[in-house]
């Protein structure tokens, strides 16, 4: 009879954590959070009904009345109207709350049972505000996290013990910044390598692995053919393609009459398809079988460099593409040339989209390069997703990246 009591305890204790970060009373929040003996992890409850955390319940309170709402804000989200209002005031102590409880080690894209991280909240209900210090939060913890990735990498290969307390108070760091949160870039549940040995379905508009992950899709042709005249404006260039899947970039390449069109495949039936229509006698194509990983390394002893270099693959890690750039790129491509990428990484879910498109741009740049983006609409993908296992692209428009090294 005891039991049912000490349920209901706990849960009066989560929702009085809950109330004052909804209430953003940040005073009442501190001891709750920092010395809480009855609830175990204060600072990332969740209401059993919704799913809220302290950070959901901080931003759903500064949802704008309906007479606040106006339509005017990007991307059709909601914006709050009455600046210098009640509701700007709130709006201000919503950001102090949410600044106070990320600093507190709370989980910046915690889901909730409508699977909404807060920063997902903060944006449907319009409040720009909060939606963009949990962008912020979020590049913080992914930097933090692939800077581990390499300290582990650089371990691993070292076998170094030393370096373990720094990888430790790392590793707290970035807990307090969330990695027992939900993946950010949601991947296809599946690694390279089995991709690799995996059979494939060619379809007119698809081509499925055999979980029917969409490894490429027809919609994706507007965005190729800008990639791609971008890449080349002009005939009689080189340039390089990797990953070649639908091979509709490399048609739009072969449109430009490169001088030379290199183009490196890793996946077998992929390369069948290839030479079955006939991509091997193509004017000036040259196909490289194997993993860019292997193939690229060997171009650049062999002294190739290319005015343009595409990357698409599928099944690969942000660690691969960083590798790609920072590592491969420099040694192939000619120095008023220019490289670009398929952008998709984190495009499941819009925050992740911006999470992802400010990390690679500040990696892209440490790594020498400057990029530019075109942002293009996406046309509303309804039926497209009909047969394959998961939609990889939610977000309302793709941006399209064009990098060329600094000045
Ligand atoms: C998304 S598709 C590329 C689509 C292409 N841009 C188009 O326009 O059709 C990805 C391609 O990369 C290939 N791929 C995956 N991992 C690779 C790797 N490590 N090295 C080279 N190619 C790879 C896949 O087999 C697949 O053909």
């Amino acid at each position: 009879m005891a039991e049912p009591s000490i349920e209901i305890d706990v849960d009066l204790d989560v929702q009085e954590i809950l109330l004052a970060a909804s209430q953003h009373d940040i005073a009442k929040l501190r001891p709750l959070i920092r010395s809480n003996e009855k609830v175990a992890d204060p600072i990332n409850v969740k209401d059993p009904e919704t799913g809220y955390t302290p950070l959901h319940a901080a931003v759903a309170a500064c949802e704008p009345d309906e007479e606040e709402k106006d339509d005017s804000a990007p991307n059709g989200a909601e914006v709050n109207g009455g600046q210098g209002s009640e509701h700007a005031q709130l709006v201000q102590s919503g950001v102090e709350t949410v600044r106070f409880l990320l600093l507190e080690g709370a989980i910046w894209n915690d889901l909730d049972n409508n699977n909404e991280t807060p920063g997902c909240l903060a944006r449907r209900i319009g409040v720009i505000e909060l939606y963009e210090i949990f962008v912020d939060a979020g590049v913080r913890a992914e930097m933090l996290l692939n800077r581990l990735d390499e300290y582990e990498a650089l371990s691993d290969d070292e076998e170094e013990e030393e370096g373990e307390e720094e990888n430790e108070e790392d590793e707290t760091a970035a807990q307090e910044e969330g990695d027992e949160a939900p993946e950010l870039v949601e991947g296809p549940d599946v690694t390279n390598n089995r991709y690799l040995e995996s059979n494939l379905t060619f379809q007119n508009d698809r081509l499925l692995d055999q979980d029917q992950n969409g490894v490429m899709m027809a919609w994706e042709t507007e965005i190729m053919a800008k990639s791609a005249k971008k890449l080349l404006p002009t005939p009689g260039l080189r340039v390089l393609n990797i990953g070649h899947g639908m091979g509709i970039v490399d048609g739009f390449f072969q449109e430009q009459a490169p001088a030379a069109h290199h183009i490196v495949e890793a996946h077998p039936e992929v390369v069948a398809e290839m030479k079955r229509r006939g991509w091997h006698e193509k004017p000036g194509v040259t196909i490289h079988e194997g993993k860019w990983q292997d193939i690229l390394p060997a171009l650049v002893v062999e002294g190739h460099t290319f005015d343009a270099i595409y990357y698409d693959t599928f099944a690969e890690s942000y660690a691969d593409f960083r590798q790609f750039f920072s590592e491969e790129v420099i040694g192939l491509l000619e120095q008023e040339g220019k490289w670009g990428f398929f952008n998709g990484m984190g495009a499941d879910r819009q925050i992740s989209y911006d999470v992802y498109q400010k990390v690679a741009e500040m990696e892209i740049f440490e790594a020498g390069f400057d990029v530019e983006w075109e942002e293009i609409k996406v046309p509303k993908l309804v039926g497209e997703w009909n047969g394959v296992r998961r939609p990889y692209w939610v977000v309302d428009s793709y941006r399209l990246p064009l990098c060329k090294y600094m000045d």
